[in-house]
């Protein structure tokens, strides 16, 4: 099955937003000049910045591929998905998995836009695409629940989400209360800007950002490590993107630049 909630988007062309901005970074088609020149300015600063990208890509890619082939994960809820790049996580985990359900969330209009390219699943398996916001977990949990047996474990990501989203806008308790409604054997599947890597350019990244009404929240490791109290973070627990099971890397283009992104998947016991 696959299909995409009814929506009106309301696209805003005026100001950068993360989807777009992310989708210029990764080569993409589906973002506006001020969009493309947030990710300019922030490449001349951080010359890096495409390659990081790419790699937050690998990163999902390679997660989904543990998950789905190793440990027998079936039902997938991704938060803050973003403009549909290829290959996408449905791809990766019904390749692993064809009967895999995988609902994906955003809040930007331009992704439900994209979705119709986004949401070829398999026959067997389940893609559905929902438009809605992160700090409303519990909107989340009832509109995936129709779609997701929440009574059976569900691989919860927000990859390169939180970043966006403060802790005065609740960041922790997102994830606390989606956890919460989720049974033992479920994981959580993270990554997020770090604050500690080059403290001097990741402040500078945050200006840019807010200049263009973007608020970006980079996090230490120990601030990314609280967002898993109470899981059991998998080998190697919070590490550089890059460094999370680089054995599982299909066709990924690594240059060994260093990538200032964490990254981390834990299960629920
Ligand atoms: C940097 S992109 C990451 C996309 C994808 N997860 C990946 O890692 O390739 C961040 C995404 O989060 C979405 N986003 C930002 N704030 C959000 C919110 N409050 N609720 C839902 N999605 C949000 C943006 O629209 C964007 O698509």
């Amino acid at each position: 099955m696959t299909e995409a909630s009814p929506a009106t988007p309301l696209i805003d062309t005026s100001k950068p937003h993360p989807a777009r901005v992310y989708d210029w970074f990764l080569g993409g088609k589906d973002n506006y000049p001020v969009d493309e020149e947030l990710g300019r300015q922030i490449t001349a600063m951080e010359p890096s910045a495409r390659y990081g990208a790419r790699h937050n890509r690998w990163f999902m890619q390679r997660a989904t591929r543990m998950l789905a082939a190793r440990l027998g994960v079936r039902q997938f809820l991704d938060i803050g998905t973003g403009i549909p790049t290829e290959p996408n996580l449905h791809r990766v985990a019904q390749t692993a998995a064809p009967e895999a359900s995988v609902v994906y969330v955003d809040n930007d209009p331009i992704v439900l836009a994209h979705a119709a390219a986004l949401l070829r699943g398999t026959p067997e398996g389940v893609t559905r695409y929902l438009q809605a916001d992160a700090r409303d977990p519990e909107k989340i949990l009832e509109l995936a629940g129709a779609h997701l047996d929440l009574d059976r474990p569900v691989a919860l990501s927000l990859i390169a989400l939180l970043h966006f989203i403060p802790d005065e806008q609740g960041a922790p308790e997102i994830i606390r209360t989606l956890m919460d409604a989720l049974p033992s054997g479920s994981y959580l599947v993270l990554s997020q800007l770090a604050s500690d890597h080059d403290p001097e350019r990741t402040r500078e990244a945050v200006a840019m950002y807010a200049a263009g009404g973007v608020t970006l929240v980079p996090r230490s490791r120990a601030q990314m490590t609280d967002f898993f109290a109470g899981l059991e973070l998998l080998d190697p627990g919070v590490a550089w993107l890059p460094d999370w099971h680089p054995e599982l890397a299909v066709d990924e283009e690594r240059d060994g630049t260093a990538v200032p992104l964490y990254a981390g998947v834990a299960r629920k016991p």
